[in-house]
């Protein structure tokens, strides 16, 4: 089957699916994007990533062109055309076409885009063995600079740390804050088990509030898990018993190493993914049985 793209209106082919070098996304990185994971056809917490979507709009000034049904519809909509039913979903919106120039009243109408591409799992080594971090002497973007609650088309301070994971062989970066303390992966939020305790460092040390983060958050306390979200250093780390990261692609990911400490796959992460594969399948059978759906 080919392969389509939502652009603006409608679905197109992909090799059509062009945007122009005017487009204050390509110009400036002004913009916001949100990727979610479909399983057998229900794209998982989508009001959750829609609102977070609509959180970074308001936080750019930035209207999305379309209500939430009509992002929903699109959606599923991209998901029929490519018969997709286990995929990986961007959805992406620009300050669009406009002249050079900061001024975001340059651009007339947003560019929307949806990208959907079939779910292509991890190997399966990577969750039995974990991957391996290193901490990036990039730091994170100060919050007070560039608040990370804006999901934006603007990663290049992640993509300096992952390239310095990529130079030391490693998967994925932790950077730290300007104060030196744990913030979160590059596209993923960090835990670690210290002491019995499940400890994520907390919102307030600029990191994006994942989804998964929030969920898994949710499930440790169900069962009992003590936790604690706070401020940590790389020692915490390093002294770690377990260590795991999470996001919407990878859900829960073991970490074996993290620059020169080992770590094995602990029963936490463990447990915390079995509950998180649990809730996943909920989710789907509950939306599916909602009756006549957008899916079907
Ligand atoms: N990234 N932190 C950062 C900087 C991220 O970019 C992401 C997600 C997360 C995890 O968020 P969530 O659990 O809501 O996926 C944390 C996605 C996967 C991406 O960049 O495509």
């Amino acid at each position: 089957m080919g392969h389509f793209v939502y652009l603006n209106d409608g679905v197109v082919p992909a090799a059509e699916a062009k945007v122009s070098v005017f487009d204050h996304g390509f110009l400036y990185g002004d913009g916001i994007y949100e990727t979610m994971r479909v399983y057998d056809g229900v794209v998982f917490l989508l009001d959750e990533h829609l609102q977070r979507l609509c959180r970074s709009a308001s936080l750019i000034g930035l209207d999305v062109p379309k209500d939430i049904p009509g992002i929903k519809r699109a959606l599923y909509e991209t998901l029929r055309a490519n018969g997709l039913r286990n995929a990986y979903v961007r959805l992406t919106v620009s300050r669009g076409y406009g002249q050079i120039g900061l001024d975001p009243g340059l651009c007339k109408e947003p560019t929307f885009v949806i990208i959907a591409n079939e779910f292509k799992p991890y190997p399966s080594a990577l969750y039995e063995n974990g991957i391996s971090l290193i901490i990036a002497s990039t730091r994170r973007n100060l919050k007070e600079a560039l608040d990370p609650q804006i999901k934006s088309l603007n990663f290049l301070n992640n993509i300096l740390a992952k390239i310095e994971a990529q130079r030391a062989d490693a998967y994925e970066a932790v950077l730290l804050n300007a104060a030196g303390h744990l913030t979160e992966g590059t596209i993923s939020n960090l835990f670690f088990v210290k002491e019995g305790v499940l400890c994520t460092p907390a919102v307030e040390c600029g990191i994006l509030d994942g989804i998964t983060r929030a969920l898994v958050v949710g499930l440790a306390v169900r069962s009992g898990i003590e936790l604690r979200e706070g401020e940590f250093l790389p020692g915490d780390l390093y002294g770690a018993s377990e260590v795991f990261v999470t996001n919407t692609t990878m859900e829960i990911m073991p970490v074996s190493r993290v620059d020169a400490a080992r770590f094995t796959v602990g029963h936490v992460a463990g447990l915390l993914h079995t509950q998180y594969r649990h809730e996943v399948n909920g989710y789907v059978s509950e939306k599916k049985g909602e009756g006549p759906s957008l899916w079907q």
